[in-house]
Order: structure tokens, then C-alpha cells, then sequence
């Protein structure tokens, strides 16, 4: 039975989420590589390739955390410019010692500052790709995102929002629920140091809405050729919309 309250007020669970990323900041990536297997490491990869961004492009990459897609856009796409925000000073404050260490020429595609997801600080028709992974679960308002993702999107630009979902395959639900109730807290508590942070993980991605009700929500708020791609049996599913 997980003890884990999480506020219900939109303030207060805004505050909450802040507050449980800053104390896992510096295990966060030991831990996503540990508790996904490296899955994660080729989801932000996939997302990078399906957005295809084109020569000279503008990416922005929304709850950033440490940084590691917005290190793959810069890396491995044609972007000339990469923006990684994140509300979490010490998601940031990881994001910011990585750079030292990348090459110079990825280096200098990117810019890393504290933000809000849903108050993005840049004008209409911005970005050619808007990304976010593992972000949308902890927003108190995804019809603000995707409004939000939308006003700063180019037309004709591509948002890439991946998240982790309920397993659709039947096979793979076997061995995922013990997993995501049992082993990803215990391990979780244990490397972090935090009772609740996995426990928040499994929560949160268990109450999240379907893929059906994500797909239905951009569509409202205006994006065009939605779609779900399952990735990993739908361990994690990325969505895509075109402005
Ligand atoms: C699970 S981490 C994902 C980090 C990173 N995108 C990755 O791929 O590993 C979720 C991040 O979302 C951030 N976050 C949650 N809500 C946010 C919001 N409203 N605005 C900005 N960042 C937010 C948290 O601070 C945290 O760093």
C-alpha cells in the first residue's frame, strides 16, 4: 500500500513536485539508467530521430532535469540552438556541471535556465521542436502545456512529449506491476535516500490518464496528426502533435 500523499491543490502539489526533484537531483540519472535498464537512454534517442529537426533548427526541451535529451538534440540532430528548462534549481544546477563536460561544438548549441513548463518565456512561433520527457506526469495542468507547447510552437512544428504509461502488452504487465510496486521504491529509497520519491513514481504513473485522453487533449488545444507510439510493449509511450 503506498504511503505517499501527494497535495491535491494545484500551488501545493506545484511546490511539492519541485521539492521531491531538488532532493533526488543529484541520483536522478544513476537511477533512471538503473531502474529502466538504460530503456531510457533509447526512448530519448527515438524521440530525437522522429523529430527530425531540420538544418538550423530552434528545440526547446520543457522539465529538462539533468538534461540528457537536450544533450541527444544537440548531439545527434540538426539543431543550431537547444534550450533545456526545467522549474527544479538543482535539476538545473546537474544539467549545468554535465555541460562542462560534453564537446564543444554540442557545448555551445546549449542553454540551460530554471522555468516553468507551463509560463514559457518566449514568443509565437519559436521553436521548430518542443520535447518533454517524463515531465508531463508531474504538470498540474497538461491542457496549460499543451496550450502553452502550442503558442510557442512554429507552425509546422513537431512536439515530442514522451512519458512512462501502463503497459499495453499483456506479457509485459506480468512482470511490471511487482516491479513498479516493489522493486523501483525499495531501490529507489535506497540509492536516493528518499522514502517517497519512487513511490511517487509508481503512484503517479499508475493514476495517469490514457494515451486515448492525452491524444484527445492535444487535439482540443489545436495540434494536428496526433499519435501514440508505444515504445517497450507501452512502457512508455511517446506522443506526437504538428502545429
Ligand atoms: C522525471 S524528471 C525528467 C527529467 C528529464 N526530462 C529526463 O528525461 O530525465 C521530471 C522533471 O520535470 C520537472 N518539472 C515538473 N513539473 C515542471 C514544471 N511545471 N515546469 C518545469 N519543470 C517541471 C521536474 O523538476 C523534473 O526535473
Amino acid at each position: 500500500m503506498s504511503q505517499v500523499q501527494i497535495p491535491q491543490d494545484s500551488g501545493s502539489r506545484r511546490d511539492y513536485v519541485k521539492g521531491l526533484f531538488n532532493s533526488i537531483a543529484g541520483t536522478y540519472d544513476l537511477l533512471n539508467t538503473l531502474l529502466s535498464f538504460r530503456m531510457d537512454l533509447l526512448w530519448r534517442r527515438k524521440t530525437v530521430k522522429i523529430a527530425n529537426v531540420p538544418p538550423g533548427g530552434f528545440v526547446l526541451d520543457l522539465c529538462t532535469g539533468t538534461g540528457k535529451l537536450a544533450f541527444d538534440f544537440a548531439g545527434r540532430s540538426q539543431a543550431s540552438q537547444v534550450i533545456g528548462t526545467d522549474f527544479s534549481q538543482d535539476m538545473v544546477a546537474q544539467a549545468l556541471d554535465f555541460k562542462k563536460s560534453i564537446p564543444a561544438p554540442s557545448r555551445q548549441k546549449i542553454i540551460f535556465f530554471q522555468g516553468d513548463a507551463l509560463r514559457i518565456p518566449f514568443k509565437e512561433n519559436t521553436f521548430d521542436a518542443i520535447s518533454c520527457a517524463f515531465g508531463i506526469r508531474n504538470v498540474v495542468d497538461l491542457k496549460e502545456y499543451f496550450s502553452e507547447t502550442h503558442r510557442v510552437s512554429k507552425v509546422g512544428g513537431i512536439l515530442l512529449t514522451l512519458e512512462l504509461t501502463r503497459p499495453s502488452n499483456r506479457l509485459v504487465r506480468i512482470g511490471y506491476y511487482p516491479y513498479l510496486h516493489f522493486y523501483l521504491p525499495l531501490i529507489g529509497r535506497w540509492v536516493s535516500g528518499n522514502p517517497f520519491a519512487y513511490e511517487y513514481l509508481a503512484k503517479t504513473i499508475t493514476e495517469f490518464v490514457s494515451p486515448g485522453d492525452i491524444l484527445a487533449l492535444m487535439e482540443k488545444q489545436g495540434w494536428k496528426k496526433c499519435r501514440a507510439i508505444p515504445l517497450t510493449g507501452g512502457i512508455a509511450t511517446l506522443f506526437v502533435g504538428i502545429k
